[in-house]
């Protein structure tokens, strides 16, 4: 037992796809266009991994560590918040503490769809409030071009892979994660969701691919109530209201959403950190990888309190308050890499067309 009571996040890494899938490389594929798709979802380019979640996930965390200055063999517990590991058993999380050489972290996945590295942040923070753990990496990691439909251009542009983690360690100060409030909306689990995904008796006829159904303006409604109810929830709990929020990092699953919330909190977008037109949606990795994005960038300042909001299939929802620490750079960097994918994105996908009928074969470099 450590008697700590805060979990302040000490280090921050993120791994983004070399290989790029621009609107115009999309409307190659689907009936569409760079207009269309960046007026409707604030989307320019999405990233595409080669590799794997867990390889992802591994150099993400591998940097939030460098960044905390801590070694591998001194962490706890390795969570990983994804929709899309590779493997279910073993989980992908204990790959990923392997590849790090965290041996004495125990090791798990957390799946909530788009809110899983917010569920895990809770998870984690509290094991650590409780005392059972003194440092974590908390890990959102995702590969969804894989569960891509091509037949389906009113979703197939939505979705991008990447990675990001940060560390969060045992301290007396009042930082990290201050408070954080879950929840899952009644009777929305159709609105968004993978058939096929997961173990059943579908599986033994052989055809598993794996194709996103959604409606989604039922999910931009009810992801705007569900943030909202959730933020409103935090601050009431930490005594807060919108105008001492510094910054706020949304789930990036459409500008549009992001904006109506904005608007529905009088808050100002100026304080937003936006990254949907880099990377589209990447479910867990969207709010991790743009905490990574908005300290590179400068817009995160010693002392700042941070508001993040997410939802996701389920629908699941969540809202956090974060204290930021002093200190807003890294403590050292890492040189560990991924090697680059020889080929392009569309040799990169060739599989993925084919099974849908699109007639890609023009498009491949060999
Ligand atoms: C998907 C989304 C961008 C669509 O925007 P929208 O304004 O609701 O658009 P609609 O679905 O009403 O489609 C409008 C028109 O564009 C067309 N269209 C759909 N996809 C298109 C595409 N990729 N390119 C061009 N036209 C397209 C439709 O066929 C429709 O045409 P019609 O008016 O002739 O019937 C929006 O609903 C959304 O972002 N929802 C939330 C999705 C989400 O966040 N999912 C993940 C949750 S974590």
């Amino acid at each position: 037992m450590f008697g700590l009571n805060y979990a302040e996040i000490t280090g921050w890494g993120k791994y983004a796809p070399p290989l790029l899938m621009t609107n115009d490389d999309m409307a190659k594929v689907v009936d569409t266009s760079d207009e269309w798709i960046f007026s409707r979802s604030g989307i320019r380019q999405r990233h595409y991994s080669h590799v794997s979640v867990g390889e992802m996930g591994w150099l993400a965390a591998e940097r939030a560590l460098a960044a905390a200055g801590i070694d591998a063999a001194d962490i706890d517990l390795v969570v990983l918040g994804s929709t899309t590991p590779e493997e279910i058993c073993p989980n992908t999380a204990s790959f990923i503490k392997n590849q790090l050489g965290a041996t004495k972290a125990a090791a798990f996945d957390l799946n909530s769809a788009c809110t899983s590295w917010l569920y895990a942040m809770n998870v984690a923070t509290d094991m650590i409030k409780a005392g059972s753990v003194k440092k974590a990496v908390v890990i959102g990691s995702e590969r969804l071009s894989l569960a891509m439909d091509w037949s389906k251009r009113e979703s197939c542009f939505l979705f991008g892979d990447g990675a990001g983690a940060v560390v969060i360690e045992a301290t007396e100060q009042k930082l990290g994660l201050l408070s954080a409030h879950m929840s899952c909306v009644p009777d929305s689990r159709e609105c968004l969701h993978l058939p096929s995904w997961g173990m059943s008796p579908k599986h033994m006829t052989g055809d598993i691919h794996v194709s996103l159904n959604f409606e989604g303006q039922e999910i931009f409604k009810s992801a705007v109530k569900g943030m909202a109810d959730s933020i409103a929830e935090v601050l009431e709990r930490e005594g807060l209201s919108a105008s001492d929020i510094d910054l706020f990092i949304p789930h990036q699953a459409n500008v549009r959403i992001i904006q109506s919330l904005a608007k529905r909190l009088d808050f100002p977008m100026e304080k937003v950190v936006v990254c949907i037109d880099e990377y589209a949606n990447t479910s867990a990795a969207a709010i991790p990888l743009a905490l990574c994005d908005a300290l590179a960038d400068d817009k995160v300042k010693p002392g700042m309190t941070i508001l993040t909001a997410s939802f996701g299939a389920g629908l699941t929802c969540g809202a956090g308050i974060i204290r930021w620490s002093d200190r807003v750079v890294p403590l050292g960097s890492c040189d560990a890499e991924i090697a680059p994918y020889e080929g392009t994105v569309f040799d990169l996908m060739k599989d993925s067309f084919n099974y849908y009928g699109v007639d890609a074969q023009h498009l491949l470099s060999k």
